[in-house]
């Protein structure tokens, strides 16, 4: 099973690799799928002598990027002409679940901004209905998150976790930007544009891991050692 998914995760990056030109600069998500990714395009970039820049969604992505040798330039100085990212969760239209990880909050200032964005996943990332409940990770300040979980219980019915760290760290997981991370559950029928314009009203709200408002291009899924495309 955990070679079968590497499998299509290598699948899902090769395609978007062939998106990759020469002077481009990529935004880059974060998580294993990217970290393929990663080294796929750092092998192609020394094998055909290319000049390209990158855009990272977080402190993980940009010690891969440092490690590898690709350059890492800043979202204020450059616009990514392309993001490459992945998902935990991709429904039909392709709205998307993200911050499994804990990297949401960047990753989607560098896919919002990014000229367009490339979503690659493995097939068990896909999700054919919004039926039953969803969990959303939300980024939180850290001065208010209590009050936000009150808030979201009231206006969503959703239950909240504050997410803690796992190994070698108590206490709460603290972000890239210092945030806390809530993992909410609650159930939404329809339109995830308003899901996500909802929750990032609540003062409090950092960013939602709901990507919904500007969509990927394309989606990439691995299926066995070839991938389909969502569009
Ligand atoms: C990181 O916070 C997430 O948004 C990742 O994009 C997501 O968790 C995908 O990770 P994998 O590629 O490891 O499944």
């Amino acid at each position: 099973q955990h070679d079968q998914l590497t499998q299509e995760k290598t699948s899902a990056a090769l395609a978007a690799l062939q998106l990759v030109k020469d002077g481009m600069v990529l935004g880059l998500g974060s998580g294993s799928t990217v970290k393929i990714f990663m080294k796929l395009l750092a092998e192609k970039v020394k094998r055909e002598g290319l000049k390209v820049y990158i855009v990272s969604s977080s402190y993980d992505t940009s010690i891969l990027a440092a490690t590898l040798g690709l350059i890492e330039v800043s979202l204020n100085s450059f616009t990514p002409d392309l993001s490459i990212d992945g998902a935990d969760t991709v429904f039909p239209d392709k709205s998307l679940i993200k911050g499994g990880g804990g990297c949401l909050l960047r990753e989607k200032l560098v896919n919002y901004y990014a000229r367009e964005y490339v979503i690659i996943v493995d097939h068990t990332k896909l999700r054919a209905k919004l039926d039953g409940p969803l969990t959303v990770p939300i980024e939180v300040h850290p001065m208010s998150y209590s009050q936000v979980v009150k808030a979201l219980r009231e206006t969503f019915n959703a239950e909240s976790s504050l997410r803690v760290f796992s190994e070698k760290k108590l206490g709460p997981a603290i972000t890239d930007n210092g945030g806390f991370l809530l993992d909410a559950t609650l159930k939404w029928s329809g339109d995830m544009r308003i899901l996500e314009e909802k929750l990032k009203s609540l003062p409090g709200v950092l960013e939602t891991g709901i990507f919904a408002i500007k969509k990927p291009s394309k989606i990439f899924v691995g299926q066995g050692e070839s991938y389909t495309v969502i569009e």
